[in-house]
């Protein structure tokens, strides 16, 4: 069976200036994939190529068929969410408001209470905090609802941009206890880009290592936390 999403020879440029070069990587479906690497490494890139939102050469498949030059709007029709870095809240609506910019692109308006509904069941804080400004949440309400507003488009396969990036290692802690929650029980597959290479990979179960736009490394999270150079340069111990 081919993966959920595969990427070969995937390249990605701003300008004249090329930041990714031939990556080739998989997110199987149902699984946790994290690409590891250091601030600079391509990470963020590597989502929006993925998304369609950077000039990219090679070839994105997702579930077997090409996305690579298809709008954004289309890729997440077709099942793919962003949770973008800076995670792309809009801080004067309220929580409400910018869960429903979530499902923009479906049309089954019927259905859309019940999606709320299972959201909140995961963000329970965000249900209390409904008519609130965005702009008003802490850091790590924001970001639970960057996640949950990603949900609220259905989407199989979730991108997530370091959602741990300035967060508390407890609120962290809990943010990845709920993205392991929604893929274990709703099968949405993860893609995590992550600095913080500890969490990651006691969450994701396969791992890629970036180094300036190129995989250095692959495998069973397992194999690479057990790696002496990931330990060292990645893991400090
Ligand atoms: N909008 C942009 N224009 C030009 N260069 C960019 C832009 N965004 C990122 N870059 C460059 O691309 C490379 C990869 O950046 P990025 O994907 O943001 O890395 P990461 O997310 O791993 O920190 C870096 O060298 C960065 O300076
Ligand atoms: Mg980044």
């Amino acid at each position: 069976m081919p993966a959920l999403l595969e990427a070969e020879n995937l390249e990605a440029q701003y300008g004249w200036t090329k930041v990714l070069h031939g990556l080739r990587f998989a997110v199987e479906a149902g699984g946790i994939t994290t690409i590891l690497g250091a601030n600079g490494a391509g990470k963020t890139t590597t989502l929006r190529a993925v998304c369609g939102m950077v000039k990219t050469a090679g070839t994105v498949r997702f579930e077997g068929r090409r996305i690579d030059g298809k709008a954004t709007e289309e890729i997440v029709r077709l099942g793919i969410a962003h949770t973008p870095e800076g995670r792309g809240t809009f801080m004067n609506l309220t929580v409400q408001e910018n869960l429903r910019l979530g499902a923009y692109v479906r049309k089954d308006r019927a259905t859309l209470a019940g999606d709320f509904e299972r959201v909140y069941q995961y963000f329970p804080v965000l249900a209390q905090r409904q008519r609130q400004q965005a702009g008003t949440l802490s850091g790590g309400e924001q970001q639970m609802l960057a996640v949950a507003r990603a949900l609220m488009s259905r989407p199989r396969l979730l991108l997530l941009d370091e959602p741990s990036l300035g967060l508390a290692p407890l609120v962290v802690r809990e943010i990845f206890r709920i993205v392991r929650a929604i893929n274990r029980e709703e099968g949405v597959s993860v893609l995590l880009v992550e600095q913080n290479a500890a969490i990651a990979l006691d969450l994701a179960d396969h791992a890629y290592l970036l180094e300036t736009g190129r995989v250095v490394m692959s495998g069973p999270s397992a194999d690479l936390r057990r790696n002496e150079s990931v330990r060292r340069s990645y893991l400090g111990y």
